[in-house]
């Protein structure tokens, strides 16, 4: 496991306390989170890059448990503290309300996705071969880029405007 990946659950446990309500703390979780889930997506291209065979079945068994729990909890805290942090501080108005709103519906595509994606994992490790290596090398790059796409507009429209607003305060 790379040193630099840090364990969904850890992270909660060390970073989600009360001052998230604290916008520079809540942007701080939300570079973390952007993390982890950008560390998910390198482990799944080095898994598509190995295709068809040989796969590390021993990644594919941890993705296929880690990939859900770390997405929903990423997602959890970007709509239930993050969003409203950024709103208050960057006040985009209405623009910034629309936008918000369809990141929260990519949230639950990517969430549809990633079961897909888990499901994949667990036939990995079932058969330690893939039957349509074309296939699921095509789901998973289109699931992590998507993914990184998603994280780079948040990173552009949320939190680069934020840390500039907080620089400034
Ligand atoms: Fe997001």
């Amino acid at each position: 496991m790379p040193t630099s990946y840090k364990p969904v659950f850890q992270l909660k446990l060390t970073r989600l306390t009360d001052n998230t309500h604290d916008p520079a703390t809540a942007l701080s979780v939300m570079q973390e989170y952007h993390g982890l889930l950008l560390s998910i997506c390198d482990r799944l291209e080095a898994i598509a890059d190995t295709l068809p065979v040989p796969v590390n079945v021993s990644e594919c068994r941890f993705l296929s448990q880690e990939l859900l729990p770390s997405m929903k909890a990423s997602h959890r805290f970007e709509e239930e503290r993050f969003f409203m942090s950024a709103r208050l501080t960057i006040n985009g108005g209405a623009v910034l309300d629309d936008v918000i709103a369809r990141l929260c519906e990519e949230h639950r595509e990517d969430q549809f996705f990633a079961e897909e994606i888990c499901e994949e994992m667990r036939i990995l490790v079932a058969g330690t071969h893939c039957n349509n290596a074309e296939v699921t090398g095509y789901m998973l790059r289109g699931f992590f880029g998507q993914m990184r796409r998603h994280i780079a507009f948040e990173r552009d429209f949320l939190c680069i405007p934020m840390a500039q607003r907080l620089a400034k305060i």
